[in-house]
């Protein structure tokens, strides 16, 4: 029997396991209606734990079991319990030997957790809890087994067998069956589990690690692809030197595997020696991929590689530890991308997720600290805020104890914990022990949910010549906290002149300080100032906080122009932006004709003007705070009106400096062959953010220009920014939109990945992705519904992407979302469960929408039978 409702687990509860597995042998016979796996397991009781346990305890779900045996000896099913979800033997010794064997159904698993089909290929994900969906064992990542596996299958079909590890032997069966064995040297937790079977193409590479040891790199794909692997494997190939370099990390084993597969619910995975990738995290050529995929291939490959040390040689004790690998190895492919393109605009991008969307997950009902005290389903933590949240904490680590000492920390956390599982709080005391820098109160990020809010206020006293800065710190209740201890926040400042000059600010002149922020409140003061400086307060985002502060906008328009650093020089505009629309948005609802502050025009005619700087950071620049930007910073989200009070300050903007634009998008013409590198795309960006601006005006010429670029477009970055201005214009006609959509789908219908674009760029146009239109978008023949990347893509785009549609109408595009969550929460609960968040936020909304968005989840609740998934997600919300 199942449980009648999903409990909490909660990380005060943890104990070890009163089991290990120290080997793990796994036998996979493979065939077209079912899987059989034989597992012998090496088990020895846990001699720490004080007391005998007469029986251990293995999980496993949807197994079909076939046979018991223990020591060689066949258990009869009085002998063992068989749960619903688990299977209990009895134990005589203090070692030996458990063989079970199972069937299992991979054909008929959508849920794509532990071992299933894409496209005809057999693979795995076993992260977090999937490994239970193949074998029963102890699923949990502080049991850590050498693992030895054999893959039978179907030669023809299957060609290519892998696993974890290196391949020690291989043969052949009568009857067109082959087999592939591997063994990983390597102890590993169950998630770390891998395999795939396939008829795969590959593309080979080497690398020579720094102590001279080669070491094969492999990327598998269906044939049709594999013309698409070169940049995965030239990031790969970054990656290695890049941790080398900068971490002093080596790759451990002879081979480095990925393998790109099309069904996946997340982005990639980095099993042992085996990474398993969506294929939209692999794939990229000029034709099909845009410069923002480029980077994501090279992120994401970078990512999943820098996990075999903060990951896999040191792992997580159990899943509340999960921002311990996350957390670091995001902040790590962060410095990584930084080091390989814009360090500023990576700062930005980041920043932006950070304050869009992480800060509303912060201030949602699924609130957690990065290290979560309880959940009901893990899947639902793979989130923003164990991973970019936990990125920033790590970042903050760095910038309290400094860069040099962080490396110590890192080598002493890797040395001291190669080979275990370890804990959060190991990853902190490795970092204090080498530095010698108290961190005690900065723990306090790891337990605490919610935005930290600084409200900081200054003084001037001409006769002292002294400026004083205090600043005070509160962070809203979340769920389950009430109130909060005070963070220790970094806080980066200058002091800038009427000049836009910084200020020296100690004897050494330097114009940067790190101002440790501790307490609730607290001054400090700075002496030999002649005239009242304007503060330029966390810098490059140095805390994931926000800022209160009373800048005038004349203020903002100064750092715009001056500010030193590129993220408070963005954030400033971005500011000013912010309440420029505020301000409309609260003159649409009373239903006057707001004006639009002329400050904001001109300031962005100053930055288009501005030749010094740098084309990245400018496009940066040039962008208006997104619908969900605002939205997050808004008291109450009155969604249409953010939407309107938006497109009419991209219009004035566009009107207002039309000649500028035009210029601009003129001199960046583009030439010569495609390349993904950072000049190039910096120009190309800051061409199609043009682009767009000229698309908002009313002109035949201008609307021309785009329908002309999508005509001569050698490359897809140019090629979608064209057909995105088309569609997301007023005055394209249905035709001309029409055509192109047509034109794009003949030719790339029979590439998957391109494919959902076609759909995205469809559902989240506020004119074109009306709830009709993308209702007819999932009848259309490319639509799949077994394809969490089709469902993100037309869903996603649609619900999360398309503030317009989505809120329109009275609750419809709610009660859509809302039956299919309830459809998908059948087939594939992980992938239903994301599709939950925009419903989450119903609070926030205006009253009318607000209470659509809860009979939506009253009605999602009301099903029986949820996954533990959606349970947990819409108990919470509502
Ligand atoms: N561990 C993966 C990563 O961050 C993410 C993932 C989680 C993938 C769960 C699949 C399932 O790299
Ligand atoms: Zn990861």
């Amino acid at each position: 029997m199942k449980d009648a409702q999903p409990r909490a687990i909660y990380l005060k509860d943890y104990q070890a396991p009163d089991y290990w597995i120290d080997t793990t042998d796994l036998t996979f016979d493979l065939f077209e209606d079912h899987a059989l796996v034989t597992s012998v397991l090496g088990v020895r009781r846990n001699e720490d734990h004080g007391e005998d346990t007469p029986e251990l305890t293995l999980v496993g779900i949807d197994l079909e079991l076939v046979s018991v045996c223990v020591d060689d000896t066949e258990l009869t099913p009085a002998q063992y319990i068989q749960g619903s979800e688990s299977l209990t033997v009895p134990v005589a010794s203090q070692a030996f030997s458990l063989t079970v064997v199972t069937r299992i159904r991979p054909q008929e698993n959508t849920s794509l957790e532990g071992l299933y089909k894409s496209n005809g290929m057999f693979c795995t994900q076993c992260e977090a809890e999937g490994f239970r969906k193949i074998t029963y064992y102890l699923d949990r990542p502080d049991v850590m087994s050498k693992f030895t596996t054999k893959v039978i299958a179907d030669k023809g079909r299957y060609p290519v067998l892998l696993s974890n590890g290196n391949d020690i032997a291989r043969g052949e069966f009568d009857g067109g069956r082959h087999w592939v064995t591997w063994e990983d040297p390597f102890k590993k937790p169950s998630y770390l589990f891998a395999l795939v079977g396939g008829d795969l193409e590959v593309v080979e590479d080497t690398f020579t690690t720094m102590s001279g040891k080669e070491v094969a790199l492999r990327i598998f794909t269906e044939s049709h692809n594999i013309d698409k692997c070169d940049h995965a494997m030239v990031s790969l190939k970054k990656s290695m030197k890049w941790d080398e370099e900068v971490y002093g990390r080596e790759y451990d084993l002879d081979i480095f595997m990925i393998v790109a597969v099309d069904h996946f619910n997340m982005g990639a995975m980095e099993n042992k020696g085996l990474n398993i990738f969506n294929s939209s995290c692999v794939l990229a050529s000029p034709d099909t991929a845009t410069d923002a995929s480029y980077q994501r291939v090279e992120a994401i490959v970078a990512h999943e590689y820098f996990h075999n040390w903060s990951g896999n040689r040191v792992t997580c004790r159990d899943w509340f530890q999960l921002s311990l690998k996350e957390g670091f190895t995001v902040f790590r492919d962060a410095e990584f991308s930084a080091d390989m393109n814009s360090r500023g605009v990576k700062r930005i991008e980041d920043a932006t997720v950070m304050k869009t969307a992480q800060f509303a997950e912060d201030a949602g009902p699924m609130a957690h600290p990065i290290r979560p005290q309880s959940f009901i389903e893990i899947s639902n933590f793979y989130t923003l805020t164990v991973y970019e949240k936990g990125c920033e904490v790590v970042r903050m680590i760095q910038t309290i104890v400094g860069k040099d000492n962080f490396r110590k920390g890192s080598d002493l956390y890797f040395d001291r914990h190669d080979g275990e599982a370890a804990t959060c709080e190991d990853f902190v005391k490795a970092m204090e022990d080498a530095s010698g820098v108290d961190l005690s109160q900065f723990r306090n990020w790891y337990n605490q949910a919610g935005t930290p809010v600084i409200t900081v206020t200054d003084h001037f006293n001409p006769s002292s010549r002294q400026y004083s800065l205090t600043i005070g710190q509160s962070c809203p209740a979340t769920p389950g906290q009430d109130s909060k201890l005070p963070f220790h926040i970094p806080v980066a400042i200058a002091l800038l002149d009427q000049k836009g000059q910084a200020l020296p600010l100690n004897e050494v002149g330097e114009t940067e300080q790190v101002l440790q922020v501790t307490a609730a409140n607290e001054t400090w003061t700075f002496d030999g100032l002649t005239e009242k400086p304007l503060p330029s307060i966390l810098r490059n985002f140095s805390a994931p906080v926000r800022v209160n502060y009373d800048y005038r906008r004349e203020d903002l328009v100064f750092l715009m122009k001056y500010d030193s650093d590129g993220y408070n020089r963005w954030d400033a505009g971005q500011r000013l932006a912010t309440e420029v629309i505020q301000d409309l948005v609260k003159g649409l609802l009373k239903g006057e004709e707001a004006e639009i502050d002329s400050k904001l025009i001109e300031a962005f005619g100053v930055v288009l003007a501005d030749e010094q700087l740098d084309k990245a950071v400018k496009t940066e620049m040039l962008r208006l705070p997104t619908e969900a930007s605002l939205a997050e910073q808004a008291e109450e989200i009155h969604p249409l009106q953010i939407c309107e009070a938006r497109s009419r300050v991209r219009k004035a903007i566009a009107v207002a400096h039309k000649n500028q634009i035009q210029a601009l998008y003129q001199t960046l013409e583009q030439k010569g062959d495609y390349s993904p590198e950072a000049t190039e795309i910096a120009e190309r960006t800051l061409r199609n953010t043009c682009l767009g601006y000229l698309s908002e005006l009313e002109d035949d010429s201008q609307q021309q220009l785009a329908v002309d670029q999508y005509r001569s477009a050698g490359n897809m970055t140019d090629l979608r920014a064209a057909m995105s201005a088309v569609i997301n214009s007023s005055y394209q006609s249905q035709e001309t939109i029409d055509a192109l959509l047509n034109d794009f789908l003949d030719r790339y219908k029979n590439d998957s990945v391109v494919m959902d674009s076609w759909f995205m760029m469809q559902s989240a146009s506020p004119s074109l992705g009306t709830l009709e239109h993308v209702k007819s978008l999932l009848e259309h023949a490319s639509f799949d519904s077994t394809s969490p990347n089709k469902l993100r893509a037309l869903l996603g785009g649609f619900a999360s992407g398309n503030m317009k549609q989505f809120h329109s109408g009275s609750g419809e595009g709610y009660e859509f979302l809302a039956d299919w969550i309830i459809t998908l929460d059948k087939q594939n609960p992980q992938t239903a469960s994301r599709l939950m968040t925009p419903l989450t936020r119903w609070k926030k909304y205006e009253p009318v929408c607000r209470e659509h968005m809860r009979k939506a989840l009253e009605r999602i609740k009301a099903v029986p039978d949820l996954s533990t998934d959606i349970y947990e997600v819409v108990t919470k919300s509502l």
